[in-house]
This record gives C-alpha cells, structure tokens and sequence, in this order.
C-alpha cells in the first residue's frame, strides 16, 4: 500500500502519522512545495516508528514523480480559514492550489483513490473530479465524519455516555448550511431524541454546524487538524481494510436524493473500490428542504469555482 499526503501543514502532517502509526501503508509521501517542510517532517516521523514498533516508511519531497502508482492520495494543501472568514472565502487561492496538486498527482496515479480534505470541501471535491475525469466512486470529500465526530462529541458530553456508543448522522454541505439529524442518531440504539430535549438537541445541532469556527476562533492563526486527519485516516482504514463501513462522505450526486452534478455529503459505503454504494435515507419534508438548501448554496460556489478555474 503506497499512500500520498499532499500538503505537510497541520492537517496533512497530523494525517501522515496518524497512518503511519497505525501501519495503514508501508510507504507514506509527503508532498509539500515548501523546500524542506516535508523532507524533516517526512524524516521526524520515519524516526519515531522504530519506537513506535511500526514499518511505515516516511518520506517528504517536493516532487510529484515518486509518488508514482499510488492507491491512495489525500489532498489537504490550501490555505485554512482565520478568524471571521468562512470556509467559502477560501474559494479563489484554494481551487487554484487543489486543481494544481490534483493534477500533478494524478499524472503519476492515474489510478489511485482520491480523498479530499482542502476547503471549502465539497467544491474542491468537485474541483477534483473535474481536473481528473475520473469516475464519481474514485474520488470522495472527508467532511462528514469529522462533523459527526463533533456531533457525537457534544451529545456524549451532554448526556455523560461512551462517545463509542453514539452513532450520528449529518447531511449536506461542510458549512453552516449542514443538516444534523437527530432523527437518525441513536446512543446505543436509543434514539437520541428520547434522551435529549427538543431544546437542548438544537442547541447542540447549532454548535456541531459551527463546530469549525469554534476550532479557528480559539486558535486564531488557523482551523482543526486533530479531527479532521483522524476522520481522514478512517476512510484510508475502511478502503485499505474493505471494512465497507458506512460513513457520511462528501460525494458527487447524479440523481440521488434528487440532485443532480453536486457535491453533498450523504451516507457512503467505503470499502476496496472507495465509494461502493451512496445510501438514500428517508427523508422527512423538513429534512429534505434543509438538504435542499445545503445542496443549493454548494451548487451555486461550484458555478463559481468552476468559472474561476477556466481563467
Ligand atoms: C473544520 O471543520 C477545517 O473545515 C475544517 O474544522
């Protein structure tokens, strides 16, 4: 298993180990246009598995060549959100930057898996297929999984019980207008509903939703990276094991849920072939115009990226 990590940022770095501690492939590149960023990142790292009793192999380069015939490659290069911005004002530099590494690393793994991370994350996923061509299975946004994670975080935190035993689900696009859904979060089979008050539950949706730009307000000089490479690294976990687990992923949506050349998140089998089947849920009317309006505000910065790229 060869697997590139384009950008040796936070997000990416923290990705990198996080693989490599768990042993997901023998060989890990770190891809990154500042000189010597990756190189010692790449080798600190490669340092710690002898203590770590792993065999992955590190290694940081600025170069695209050697990350030839990888399986899978992780995309999180792109400049991260300060205080006060929003994920879409991120839009101008990072297509410019995602459409760039995409191509650069898809000359030499034409037939890897793509995972997306970059902001605002479901337009550079789209970004991604387009600069690619490559089927709508192959290429998928991590947003949903780090959402839930936050989701499940605070209901645990509300109700005092194992995080484990909280399964969540949240739709639509990575930004304020995502759509939490109590209706299908249970704390080990129980309804989530029947244990959180109506109040309580929306306040929680609220922060969950937000849950991003209370990491960037703390932080102040940039966004989450602990979170965000964990939920990264699940998805590498469920292709590279063919877990086939079923997460919500940012993908391209012909006909499901009723939209058409949008990326959403939705409920995803990840196994071997990455995106294995796109789950339907059964909406309610209210859920289903939330959904909408997520789907709407991703389709319309999309028109926008894309007429940015043609430039
Ligand atoms: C987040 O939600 C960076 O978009 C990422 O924290």
């Amino acid at each position: 298993m060869k697997i590139t990590v384009i950008g040796a940022g936070n997000v990416g770095a923290t990705t990198a180990q996080l693989l490599a501690n768990a042993e997901l492939a023998n060989e890990i590149y770190l891809v990154d246009v500042l000189e010597g960023i990756p190189q010692g990142k790449g080798l600190d790292m490669y340092e710690s598995m002898p203590i770590l009793e792993s065999d992955a192999r590190i290694f940081g380069t600025n170069e695209y060549d050697v990350t030839r015939d990888s399986d899978i490659v992780i995309q999180t290069a792109g400049l991260a959100r300060k205080p006060g911005m929003s994920r879409d004002d991120l839009l101008i530099k990072n297509a410019e930057i995602v459409s760039s590494c995409i191509e650069n690393a898809f000359k030499y793994s034409p037939n890897a898996h793509y995972i997306i991370v970059s902001n605002p994350l479901d337009v550079m996923t789209y970004v991604a297929l387009k600069v690619t061509g490559l089927p709508k299975h192959k290429v998928v946004g991590m947003a949903g999984i780090l959402d839930t994670a936050r989701f499940r975080s605070f209901i645990s935190m509300e109700i005092g019980c194992s995080m484990q035993d909280i399964s969540a689900q949240i739709l639509g696009g990575h930004g304020d207008t995502m759509v939490p859904l109590p209706r299908f979060t249970t704390v080990a089979g129980i309804p989530v509903t029947d244990l959180i008050s109506k109040e309580r539950m929306d306040a929680i949706c609220d922060r969950a939703a937000k849950g991003g730009g209370e990491i960037v307000a703390h932080l102040k000089t940039g966004s989450a990276y602990y979170a965000p490479a964990a939920a990264a690294v699940q998805m590498v976990e469920s292709i590279v094991k063919d877990q086939k687990r079923i997460f919500p992923c940012s993908v391209l949506l012909n006909g499901e849920y009723g939209f058409n050349d949008v990326v959403v998140g939705v409920p995803v089998k990840l196994g071997k072939n990455c995106i294995e089947q796109i789950i339907e849920l059964k909406l309610n009317e209210d859920e289903k115009a939330l959904l909408a309006n997520s789907a709407t505000h991703v389709q319309a910065t999309i028109k926008e990226a894309m007429e940015l790229i043609k430039k």
